[in-house]
């Protein structure tokens, strides 16, 4: 229901080799791209009954959750959907975004570079605060399990870092924080790196900034994402080989040599430290603004990629990309990331897309007695892309301001430096 399914779902619906889309639930965007299912992802037999009652053929998951929770296997496991196809890994490959402990260990034994680390059970409270001491700030304290975005904090406060840390372990995130990871914090330029793999080999997606913080200059909160660029420019061959040979493969090569099958995205958070790249995170599926960038830039029919890799054949296909830039900005409600109302009208919407090369991803959005109205924190994602970053951002800019809805917010410097450090 964001952003990044929408683009997905309007990737998909430009394929000649497909005659129907459904997406659940989906969002007033993805029901122009194709038919919104009134069902909740996360509940399997509501899943199991939309597959047969409109006998879908192959199933791409969007968001965590669900892969978490072990769709794939859950599927697998079902005489009657073993032979539909899904798109994303197995609850036990998942392990590497819904365990944040699982996927530093993984990196770790397997010498994938990441942030030095130590993580703790919620009674070892005494032994996690003096690791804390001995660190320097800022601290880095992540929930190991999945917490909605939320499960990350960046405090420069000792004593703040250990009344967090108290925190967590007594249960402000549930579940997921029943361990804490305390990690050495890394100074640099974040990136999004994505390839998509069918177990034995992989294809390379463009990379993509995501632009995190609320505010211009990148300040204030935190959020799901402001923004998105793909390529970034600062991203060069030298950066991508090293990425390739001390990331990307030997993680597809431990995946195998731990009998771990993975079919679907991985999606490296990284951060580069003085050109040396270092593993933040794994997500199991595509990013939020992220997708809505990479996409659009993909020349070769989705479908034949997805087709490819449920069959295995990922090696034989030929995987194409327009040479474009493309540029991303979000549009959220009044409030967000913290509280916010929905049930705002939105005006202004540009007609579907066709040829142009603008489109505007919604995310937070329903539709209500024939109206487009706001209903999310991030409520539209407008991307526009061109030849060059120059010509992406100009298009993107001049398509956000005519859509309208109250107390509406965007950052308007996305784009706006060639190597934004950090932004
Ligand atoms: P999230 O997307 O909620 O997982 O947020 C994670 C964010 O926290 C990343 O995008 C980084 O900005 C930051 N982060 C996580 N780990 C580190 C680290 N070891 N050093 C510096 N920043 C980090
Ligand atoms: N944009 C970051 C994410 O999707 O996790």
């Amino acid at each position: 229901s964001g952003g990044r399914e929408h683009a997905i779902a309007w990737k998909l619906s430009q394929s000649k080799k497909i005659s129907r889309i459904f997406i659940g639930p989906g969002n007033a965007g993805t029901g122009e791209a194709g038919i919104n299912l009134k069902i909740n992802p996360e509940d399997f037999e509501e899943v199991k009954k939309a597959v047969s009652d409109n006998d879908i053929k192959m199933v791409v998951v969007g968001t965590e959750a669900p892969l978490a929770g072990g769709i794939h296997d859950y599927f697998l496991n079902h005489p009657h959907l073993k032979d539909v196809p899904v798109i994303g890994p197995v609850k036990n490959a998942a392990r590497l975004e819904w365990s944040k402990d699982f996927a530093k260990s993984f990196m770790t034994r397997h010498g994938i570079p990441t942030a030095s680390y130590r993580s703790f059970g919620k009674d070892e409270f005494d032994d996690a605060l003096a690791y804390l001491a001995s660190l320097t700030p800022p601290y880095v304290l992540k929930a190991d399990g999945l917490a909605a975005g939320k499960g990350v904090l960046i405090i420069s406060n000792y004593e703040q870092a250990a009344s967090e840390l108290r925190e967590i372990m007594e249960g402000k995130f549930g579940k997921a924080g029943e361990k804490v990871l305390i990690e050495q914090f890394l100074d640099g330029i974040e990136l999004s790196v994505f390839i998509i793999t069918d177990g034995k080999s992989y294809k390379l997606l463009p990379s993509a900034k995501d632009y995190k913080r609320i505010g211009e200059g990148n300040r204030g909160l935190n959020t799901g994402g402001m923004g998105a660029i793909s390529p970034p420019p600062f991203v060069d061959e030298v950066m991508m080989d090293k990425v390739t040979t001390r990331v990307i493969e030997p993680t597809l090569a431990q995946l195998k040599k731990d009998g771990i099958p993975y079919v679907g995205f991985i999606f490296l958070g990284m951060i580069e430290v003085n050109g040396e790249p270092f593993v933040i995170e794994y997500n199991t599926r595509m990013g939020d603004p992220e997708t809505e960038v990479v996409l659009p830039l993909l020349k070769t029919d989705l479908v034949e990629v997805m087709e490819a890799v449920v069959e295995h054949r990922l090696d034989e296909l030929t995987v194409e990309w327009h040479p474009d830039t493309a540029v991303c900005v979000v549009m959220t409600s009044p409030g967000y990331p913290g509280s916010y109302p929905t049930g705002l009208p939105i005006q202004g919407l540009p007609t579907p897309f066709g040829e142009s090369r603008v489109a505007v991803f919604h995310a937070g959005t329903k539709r209500e007695s024939g109206r487009v109205v706001t209903a999310g924190g991030r409520v539209l994602a407008v991307t526009a892309w061109g030849p060059s970053l120059l010509d992406a951002r100009a298009q993107v800019y001049q398509a956000v301001p005519s859509i309208l809805f109250e107390g509406r917010h965007y950052r308007t410097d996305i784009a706006h430096r060639a190597f934004p450090h950090k932004i």
